[in-house]
């Protein structure tokens, strides 16, 4: 096929290091004398048709700007024909040979949704949430959890000085990622994520003891997916607890959206690049409906669906016939790659129980 035209967009929640991502497209298309146009406002602008012509000089110095410049929407119409119809108007009216769709696993429906449209389509992962299976990395991750190390080393400070504890909830959606390694990352005395148990009372027998020796100041972290018995969020009434088994004064305290804001950090940026650049190759080379993936260091790819139900098969949530479309190899794949991601994480979470 005769490339001339890439779309890029951007969807879901947005993630720092986007827009090194659309950066390295826009870039890496030039070079091979494609043409880039932004799509504003993810799926939302492809049906609307607000599309932008974009030029190398349009990408200036945006690798070192969080958000994304091509804002992001969520948009429930293009799970529907009619939405699919509309986005695929202005694919033809603006003569769009192929998409590069930067986000989460909802981003990665529509890609893929496109794709059996006939449009060739890419998915790069964008979201803090490390929640894709299929990639060790999403862009996004590292800065969002430098966000919380920054605030909870300010958090601990005045912890310090009162001697009380303080109970962090951090973003990740189900994803205990970023509440589990910002938690060894801040010294914290508890994690509590959805993927592994958590021992309250062992926590609770810890604070008391580090008490005894003389500690003022107490890290909790909990990942915003935990939920208590009443469905509310567990570190509200976790705190309660700590201040009345231990005597030591809490605090909760919740970090949303701040934690998705703000510059890339390196690793980010790198990712980004690396990924978008792969992204461009992939679709010159007539590949479509493919995710770029990092694995052990290297990018590879899996097609959208494989991606989407090996996700679905970590999180104990396939429904019957979800792997009928697949062979007994892609099965075997997804089951290991699936039990690496739990192994990875009961690993890392018996290391940081080792060191509180
Ligand atoms: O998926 C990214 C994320 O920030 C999650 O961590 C969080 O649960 C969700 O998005 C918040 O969504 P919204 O920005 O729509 O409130």
């Amino acid at each position: 096929m005769d490339f001339k035209k890439i779309g890029v967009l951007t969807s879901g929640g947005d993630a720092p290091g986007m827009n090194a991502v659309i950066r390295a497209v826009v870039r890496a298309a030039s070079k091979s004398g494609v043409k880039t146009v932004g799509i504003m406002e993810g799926y939302q602008g492809l049906m609307d048709g607000n599309i932008v012509d974009f030029s190398t000089g349009d990408v200036s110095n945006v690798i070192a700007k969080g958000g994304t410049m091509l804002y992001t929407a969520r948009a429930n119409e293009f799970k529907e024909q009619s939405g699919m119809e509309k986005a695929l108007k202005t694919i033809r009216d603006n003569e769009i040979d192929g998409i590069v769709a930067i986000g989460g696993d909802g981003t990665f429906r529509g890609a893929t949704d496109l794709s059996r449209h006939g449009v060739p389509t890419i998915g790069l992962t964008g979201t803090i949430d490390n929640d894709i299976t299929a990639t060790d990395y999403c862009v996004g991750f590292d800065t969002a959890m430098n966000a919380v190390l920054d605030c909870v080393d300010r958090l601990r400070d005045t912890c310090e000085s009162h001697a009380r504890c303080i109970v962090v909830e951090v973003m990740g959606r189900d994803s205990g990622y970023i509440a589990l390694q910002t938690g060894i990352a801040t010294g914290a005395i508890g994690i509590v994520i959805k993927e592994v148990p958590f021992d309250e009372e062992a926590m609770i027998q810890r604070i008391l003891r580090s008490k005894g020796h003389g500690r003022r100041s107490f890290v909790v972290m909990v990942a915003e997916g935990v939920r208590d018995a009443d469905g509310r969020p567990y570190g509200e009434g976790l705190t309660r607890r700590i201040e009345a088994r231990t005597g030591i004064e809490s605090r909760f305290n919740r970090l949303a959206h701040v934690i998705r804001g703000g510059a890339p950090t390196l690793r980010d940026r790198l990712a980004a690049s690396m990924m978008g650049e792969a992204a461009v190759k992939l679709l010159l080379d007539g590949k479509s409906d493919l995710v770029v993936c990092e694995r052990d260091s290297s990018i590879v790819t899996y097609e959208i669906n494989f991606a989407l139900t090996l996700d679905k098969m970590y999180k104990n949530k396939l429904k019957p016939g979800d792997l009928d479309a697949f062979s007994h190899s892609d099965i075997r794949q997804m089951e290991m790659l699936a039990e690496m991601r739990r192994q990875e994480i009961r690993d890392m979470y018996n290391a940081a129980l080792t060191l509180m």
